[in-house]
């Protein structure tokens, strides 16, 4: 049996989020320049987003750029930033139905990026397939503090009781606001951390990581990915018994 066909279609994860890393370890094993790692990585995420959306994963969130990406090498920038506009295509987005959304600071993208990026989430605002996210210039602590910030002026203006605040209200007024919490979250690349991602949305998601670079991460290895998420039980905090016992119910 193939990885895919070991799949149980019944209990995909609904949110997959990503953190496509060893770009530029690809590259340089290559004796490539890291740009080239970043070119082929583009490549893999339109594979990837295109086995996704044939999996039935409703949210695929992509970290593709974090607000610490900014200290790189101004041409690596450039050349992310280029990637972007070059590869941002409303036919693929509309010939699989996905709709496209960003998170982070999105006002720090250079203009041309930011009328590319516009562009194609109006473009593709009614597609119901799936969603893909691209992280673009974010990074989670920014993001809580934004929301922090968002959340004390509307106490100020007396909008928001500080009794009334809970964690929905605080899962509502982030700018992820719109997607169910990831329940799995790959990276690539042989680094087991965070680096800022989603930290609140993660309390619960079950972590994947591979030593396999972001460029040779292919349709299959998203197959066993979702494999081993399938054989783990996920708890929330109970015993296995009572969730044994609730999936019986
Ligand atoms: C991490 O590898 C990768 C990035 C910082 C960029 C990932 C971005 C893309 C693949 C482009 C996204 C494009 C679209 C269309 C969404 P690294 O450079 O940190 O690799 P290293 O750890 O080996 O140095």
């Amino acid at each position: 049996m193939t990885l895919l066909e070991q799949i149980d279609k019944e209990r995909m994860p609904k949110h997959v989020a990503i953190i496509m890393d060893g770009n530029g370890r690809w590259a340089k094993a290559k004796g490539l320049p890291r740009t080239a790692g970043h070119a082929e990585g583009v490549e893999r995420v339109k594979e990837i987003t295109a086995e996704a959306t044939r999996l039935g994963i409703k949210f695929l969130t992509l970290y593709a750029f974090s607000t610490e990406n900014w200290n790189r090498p101004a041409p690596e920038i450039e050349a992310l930033m280029t990637l972007l506009i070059d590869h941002l295509e409303e036919e693929t987005f509309m010939k699989n139905n996905v709709r496209l959304l960003t998170i982070g600071e999105f006002g720090k993208l250079p203009p041309k990026v930011q009328e590319r990026v516009q562009a194609c989430i109006d473009h593709t605002a009614n597609n119901t397939r799936m969603t893909m996210v691209v992280a673009l210039s974010y990074s989670s602590r920014w993001e809580l503090t934004e929301t922090m910030r968002h959340m004390a002026q509307e106490v100020k203006e007396g909008r928001l009781q500080p009794e009334d605040i809970t964690e929905q209200t605080i899962s509502e007024h982030l700018q992820t606001n719109f997607m169910p919490d990831p329940d799995l979250l790959i990276r690539t690349g042989g680094e087991l951390r965070i680096s800022n991602y989603l930290l609140w949305q993660a309390a619960y998601t079950e972590f994947y990581f591979t030593n396999t670079y972001w460029p040779d991460f292919r349709e299959e290895s998203l197959h066993q990915a979702i494999l081993d998420f399938q054989g783990r039980q996920r708890r929330f905090g109970k015993t296995g018994e009572q969730v044994e016992e609730e999936k019986g119910k």
